[in-house]
């Protein structure tokens, strides 16, 4: 710990829960008043302050680089020795329980390269406040309990910042002399500093209404760069279901007169919901045939819900403290989920959101950055928008939503909002409502918040013949993690069923709580031993071990009726298959095979959900699964696989392949499940090693009608060297080079390529005229792509890690927040053999000794590199 104090001896080192104590001084009321140019921007600030119970302490309101220029209490300007400035912070001490306190600073936004506080980006000015920028725009208690009433005065040049925008609702407007216009806005809601936003620029809008529950008349608003317009119908459409989807599933209705989004292209993360302002990284809005992918189409459907449905869990009851973060991330991506579920097939969505959850979050709990979904400490809070927080926290809600069922759960949220509406709760405040709501005692179930580390449950099957019974035996154990080397059980529900092996069926499913460290379940009216179905719907975030041979998984993978556990099922047989190639071991595959034909040829099943269910594990997940990752020998034992299943059943690709071809383009699911299946069927024609392979790929990159089917030609053919892998790069690169957001996947496509020449490639596009640190969906879409490619980066000469370790010094300077999303990669060197662990962790330490770190990538790389 002693490089962290020496490199921010100026700033708290590490924040810890228990400290919490309430505010000293609360803010009813603050108005803003806004003078806004991108070189000099002027703020002024009038906040009334009312001292919160008997304590003599100063106002102590926090600011991240700000100068006051003016300080006034009570109307009287303060002379400099009547106030101070304490890391950052301006304290003043006041004599009376009340007093209305001023301030004026000045802002140069077209240098903050952070993109946190107030910004310009292309052409707009607009903020980011969660969690600690709103310090960076005025002095201000910064910490979510202090909720204020907000009115805000925007003043800008009317040519150039026609629109101008803020929370709440618009009330006055007015022109000035030189050119200059304004604009006020008021919310009528109290709420957290950081749901403050505003953007001023030249923006078209994108308008419709919609007619709440009660009847109420909402004004929706997406505004965007006028030439974008024609891509913002998929958003509008996706906030007017997101609307109705909250009233029907929750009762929950929108509660201002207008609700906006817009879409900036630089932005840290994926989108933000302020109050009735939600600000939008451009890529989870604009979408349209020619550039969005399937995927992209429903990552904007997506991130609309969950930013739209935030309003209420995250606004209208809002969090206490950074701790309760998954409150409201973990509560809001849970029903962002079952809304894409609703809107589409569940059963692909929960595949979907369980691999995210493996890749992301299992990944991350067994790291060195492992934390409870409610975290003891942090040094920085923007390294805690993590996928524990956000997707495991939901599955904590998925797991009570199940042991409660739908009647009682919405009886649960029911009360959390009404009992909490227009507070700042905590997590333990969300457990109760469902305790009492849903009557149910979760005193066990608590320990999931507190403990991290993905928990692991051994399932054994054994069957008497003479009683006709089966004892199922359940054993959990959550590994150690950073700072908890001893776990207690968890409270788990698992859905179970038990097959019978002669009729393909199961006498039904149940729910099966294991509570303690090993429990038996005993069923009877078994003549003949049953094959075993647990965790069905993946109905607990836990590593399940059975020891089901290759046969019972092809039975299950062609019988079970559970779409998930079937999925699963074929996963399996697959990292069977690969993980005892990689251990040289003679495993037979034409189960695996056999088990992949079938799935294809079955009428029952949809596309969708037959591509992802043929498609072969990552080679992330493979490693996964390994106590020693080997990148080479994964690779090769994957590839090896796919070329086989490719050439044994070329004929049925090809098959595939022709009659998913579609004539014109829609976004109806048999369409969208037809383009997945007819990539999965091209991918592996291409491994097959038919000679017309490059040629198909190639057709068609070159015919599609949509970004789904040409983007995934591409990526088959960035794989391999071929003469059409350099036509169709170039091609895409000229059709697109002015397009960022379809530029962003010619990046990201070749940073992922399963090509042995992608660590130079990488290199060399790190030195592209298009290449630019300055914009995060750029640098994610080359470098986060490719620490994600794991054949790539671990490239046994270390050059991937020099790479990304010269990309997050260089990144550090301009943006700490993305830079530090660029570290964990590199942080799990004890998974890999010793010559790749010392190349990552020199990587770790030449960044650690970088002068002038920041405190995010200072956080990261510190608690990696031990
Ligand atoms: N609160 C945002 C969301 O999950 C995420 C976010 C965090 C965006 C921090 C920007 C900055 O919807
Ligand atoms: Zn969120």
């Amino acid at each position: 710990m002693a490089d962290i104090q020496s490199t921010s001896a100026s700033s708290p080192i590490v924040v810890r829960r228990r400290d919490y104590r309430p505010p000293d001084w609360l803010v009813p009321t603050i108005d803003l008043d806004f003078s806004l140019d991108p070189a000099r921007t002027i703020v002024r600030a009038s906040l009334s302050v009312t001292r919160n119970g008997g304590h003599d302490r100063p106002l102590r309101l926090d600011g991240d680089e700000l100068t006051p220029i003016e300080v006034k209490v009570d109307g009287r300007a303060l002379g400099p020795g009547e106030w101070s400035i304490e890391q950052g912070a301006l304290v003043i001490p006041l004599p009376g329980p009340a007093h209305q306190v001023e301030t004026v600073v000045e802002l140069a936004p077209e240098q903050n390269s952070k993109l946190m506080g107030l910004y310009a980006s292309g052409g707009l000015l607009c903020t980011q406040c969660e969690a600690e920028g709103f310090r960076r725009i005025t002095f201000f208690p910064d910490r979510p309990d202090i909720l204020s009433r907000y009115s805000v005065r925007l003043e800008a040049d009317q040519a150039r910042y026609p629109i101008l925008l803020s929370n709440g609702d618009p009330t006055e407007q007015g022109e000035l002399p030189d050119g200059r216009h304004w604009a006020k806005w008021i919310d009528p809601f109290p709420k957290p500093c950081y749901l403050f936003a505003l953007v001023a620029g030249d923006l078209a809008c994108n308008s419709e209404s919609f007619v709440t529950m009660s009847g109420r008349a909402v004004k929706l608003g997406i505004w965007v760069k006028e030439a974008d317009l024609p891509r913002t119908s998929h958003a509008m459409q996706a906030l007017k279901d997101s609307m109705a989807w909250d009233e029907r599933v929750y009762g929950r209705e929108y509660d201002l007169d207008v609700f906006n989004i817009v879409a900036v292209a630089d932005f840290n993360f994926g989108a933000m919901e302020n109050k009735g302002l939600n600000i939008f990284n451009s890529r989870y809005i604009l979408a349209d045939a020619e550039t969005a992918t399937d995927a992209d189409y429903d990552g904007v459907e997506g991130v609309v819900a969950h930013e739209y449905f935030h309003n209420w869990s995250g606004n209208r009851v809002t969090c206490r403290d950074w701790f309760q973060l998954s409150l409201k991330e973990g509560f809001t991506v849970f029903r962002d989920q079952n809304f894409s579920a609703d809107m589409g097939s569940h059963a692909v969505k929960r595949i979907e959101d369980v691999r995210v959850l493996r890749a992301a979050q299992f990944q991350e709990d067994s790291g060195p950055l492992a934390h409870p979904v409610r975290p003891e400490s942090y040094m920085e809070i923007s390294n805690f928008y993590t996928a524990t927080i956000y997707n495991k926290g939901a599955e904590l809600i998925r797991m009570i939503a199940l042991m409660l069922g739908p009647d009682r759960f919405r009886a649960a949220t029911d009360l959390y909002f009404e009992r909490h509406d227009g507070e700042a709760a905590t997590c333990e405040d969300f457990i109760r409502a469902m305790e009492e709501g849903g009557r149910i005692d979760l005193t066990q179930f608590r320990r999931w918040y507190e403990q991290a580390g993905t928990p692991r449950v051994r399932a054994s099957l054994t069957h008497d013949p003479i009683t006709q019974s089966v004892e199922l035996v359940l054993e959990q154990n959550t590994p150690p993690t950073p700072g908890q080397p001893d776990k207690a059980p968890l409270a788990m529900p698992l859905r179970a069923a038990l097959f019978d092996r002669h009729s393909g069926r199961s006498s039904g499913e149940t729910l099966l709580m294991l509570t303690e460290e090993q429990q038996r379940f005993t069923f009877n009216g078994f003549a003949v031993a049953p094959v075993l179905s647990i965790n069905r719907g993946f109905s607990a975030p836990v590593i399940v071990e059975t020891s089901r041979s290759q046969a019972d998984l092809a039975f299950l993978a062609a019988h079970d009726d559970d779409p998930f556990a079937r999925y699963e099922a074929m996963q399996q047989l697959m990292v069977n298959a690969l993980v005892g190639r990689v251990a040289g071991q003679e495993v037979d595959e034409t189960a695996v095979i056999a088990a992949i034909r079938d799935t294809v040829n079955d009428p029952h099943l949809d596309s969708a959900f037959i591509a992802e269910a043929i498609r072969l594990p990552s080679e992330a997940y493979i490693g996964d699964q390994m106590v020693q990752v080997d990148p080479d020998d994964i690779h090769a034992a994957r590839d090896a696989l796919q070329r086989r299943v490719g050439k044994e059943l070329e004929p049925l690709w090809r098959d595939v392949h022709a009659r998913t071809r579609a004539n014109g383009f829609s976004l109806s699911a048999a369409a969208k499940g037809a383009r997945k299946l007819r990539n999965s069927a091209l991918i592996y024609l291409v491994a097959s090693g038919a000679v017309d392979g490059p040629t198909v790929a190639f057709s068609q990159f070159d015919e599609a009608d949509n970004m789904t089917e040409r983007q995934s030609a591409l990526a088959t053919l960035a794989n391999d060297r071929s003469d059409e892998r350099e036509a169709a790069l170039d091609i895409f690169y000229n059709r697109y080079r002015d397009d960022a957001l379809t530029l962003d996947k010619w990046f990201q496509t070749q940073a992922f390529a399963s090509h042995p020449d992608t660590v130079d490639l990488v290199e060399e596009l790190a030195g592209h005229p298009d290449f630019t640190l300055a914009n995060p969906n750029r640098v994610r879409s080359l470098f986060g792509a490719f620490a994600g490619n794991q054949w790539a980066f671990h490239h046994r000469s270390g050059k991937g890690y020099r790479l990304v370790a010269d990309c997050i010094i260089a990144l550090d300077k301009l943006n700490p927040q993305t830079a530090a999303r660029l570290v964990p990669p590199l942080g799990r060197w004890r998974r890999f053999d010793e010559e790749r662990a010392a190349l990552m962790r020199g990587e770790l330490q030449r960044i650690l000794s970088q002068p002038g770190l920041s405190k995010d990538v200072t956080e990261q790389v510190s608690k990696s590199v031990e």
